[in-house]
């Protein structure tokens, strides 16, 4: 299946010690959703993998001649299926999960353990100072951490915004993507999580600031277009909904 992505399974560089990886398109709700996964070199070598797509034994080859792959990152309650495969293949990893990660993984019966749960409002000491950490509050289910790498300007998020673009999409799916707000150029939050934001958009808004404030200058999403450029801009766009 083409994600429009291709090639997949190999690193791109977007920026200073920073890679993303296309992945294989994923089903969900029986939606192909294209998958994708940052890689930032740390200063002192180690690697951080965010949201790792499917391993791949080329793409795991072309990690270790680049650094230690040492952190692995599941950053919400849905992104968390290939950690274990990654942790398989560089078991001296250390895996890092959002809140409601490890919950959601044990309902399925999927057997993996945690080394971290990701601080709130915090990094990591391991990665302090390089890349900015918060957990987005307000909503009852999708408790999600983005980050911001400050050398590159990049903020990293996952799903809180989703941009698929129309031909890379099946008929079909193009049909709700744009009532569910997740149609490029204007993908937007989903319409299923911003309801479970409902009654508190005010720390999603706070959250917003918070990702604003940082002055990124792109933006890596987890499924369809990410921006490469005019991050702030792109914020308020796609966050309309919330900001006043
Ligand atoms: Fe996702």
């Amino acid at each position: 299946m083409e994600t429009g992505y291709e090639p997949l399974n190999v690193l791109k560089p977007i920026g200073p010690d920073i890679w993303i990886v296309d992945g294989p398109a994923i089903r969900f709700y029986g939606m192909p959703f294209s998958t994708r996964m940052t890689v930032v070199r740390l200063q002192n070598g180690d690697l951080w993998l965010h949201s790792p797509t499917v391993f791949d034994e080329s793409l795991a080859a072309a990690l270790r001649a680049m650094g230690q792959v040492s952190h692995l990152i599941a950053p919400n309650w849905i992104h968390y299926a290939y950690v274990a495969e990654w942790k398989e293949a560089f078991p001296e990893a250390l895996t890092y999960a959002a809140p409601g990660v490890a919950k959601r993984a044990k309902s399925r019966g999927v057997q993996i353990s945690f080394d971290h749960e990701l601080r709130a409002a915090q990094a990591e000491e391991a990665w302090q100072g390089e890349i900015e950490q918060m957990v987005v509050q307000g909503s009852r289910i999708h408790h999600e951490a983005v980050f911001f790498h400050t050398r590159s300007r990049t903020l990293v998020l996952t799903d809180l915004i989703e941009n698929f673009e129309a031909q890379n999409i099946p008929w079909w799916m193009r049909l709700f993507a744009k009532p569910a707000h997740i149609l490029a150029p204007d993908g937007q939050m989903p319409r299923d999580m911003r309801m479970t934001f409902r009654g508190r958009y005010n720390r999603l808004r706070k959250a917003v600031e918070t990702m604003i404030g940082w002055a990124p200058e792109r933006i890596i999403i987890a499924h369809g277009r990410w921006f490469d450029s005019g991050a702030v801009a792109e914020l308020r766009r796609a966050f309309r909904f919330v900001l006043k």
